[in-house]
């Protein structure tokens, strides 16, 4: 089967005072179809770097991406914006709802903006928020909401365009250990729900473990 994601050797360096940081060396991996992996390494390791480049938000400067089995080299921007809309959900740290809209209106934005009409992704953002246990909070704005109660609105809005692969940077990193613990297996469990992959970086190895796979980065590379 084809992967969702593949990364082959890729090289990712940034140059400071003069001097050139190897953060990604000859890094490769691959995400299957529905594949949920946890990717954990130490501070600085260089897994958002990572995320961004399987995201196709940043270029490495070296080694090939593939999302969807399409090599992502060859695309021009547009194609690049397409592919990211059509595949990829993402989830931040901070949740980045847009604070004058109701959770219900966050889910609909990114259908919206992908040409869905108003009336199908009002009721897709119900059914999400409803599998992320928010029925109950449809109209309430951002700042009517709990800290995980906004971020699983984020997740929800992650996989409003049905995305095959999800990336995920610390996902419940800003909520208290209990929170951050539900949070994550309601993640967790949606995914599985909705058959999409992903690769979701967090600090938390007990919650890494509960995934269907476990990544390490450690001196630019998958160990
Ligand atoms: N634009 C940039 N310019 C220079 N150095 C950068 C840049 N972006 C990242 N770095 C460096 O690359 C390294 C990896 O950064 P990255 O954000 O990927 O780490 P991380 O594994 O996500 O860390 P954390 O767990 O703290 O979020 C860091 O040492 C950082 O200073
Ligand atoms: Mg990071």
């Amino acid at each position: 089967m084809t992967p969702i994601l593949q990364l082959a050797n890729i090289r990712k360096d940034f140059a400071q005072g003069g001097q050139a940081l190897h953060i990604l060396n000859g890094l490769s991996l691959s995400i299957g179809p529905g594949e949920v992996a946890a990717l954990v390494g130490p501070s600085g390791s260089g897994k958002t770097t990572l995320l961004q480049i399987a995201g196709l938000l940043a270029q490495p400067d070296a080694g090939q991406v593939w999302v969807h089995g399409r090599a992502s080299e060859k695309l021009g921007d547009a194609e690049r914006t397409k592919l990211r809309r059509e595949k990829l959900g993402f989830v931040y740290q901070f949740h980045h709802l847009l604070p004058e809209l109701s959770a219900e209106e966050n889910v609909m934005m990114p259908q919206l903006i992908a040409g869905r009409a108003k009336a199908a992704a009002a009721n897709e953002a119900r059914r999400l928020l409803a599998l992320v246990g928010l029925s109950a909070r449809l109209a309430h704005r951002p700042a009517e909401l709990s800290g995980g109660e906004q971020q699983r609105v984020a997740i929800a809005r992650a996989l409003a365009n049905r995305p095959a692969l999800v990336l995920a940077d610390e996902p419940t990193g800003n909520l208290d250990p209990e929170t951050s613990a539900s949070v994550f297996s309601m993640f967790r469990d949606t995914l599985r729900e909705t058959g999409a992959a992903a690769l979701i970086v967090t600090h938390n190895h007990e919650l890494a473990r509960s995934c269907d796979r476990l990544l390490r980065l450690e001196h630019g590379r998958i160990v």
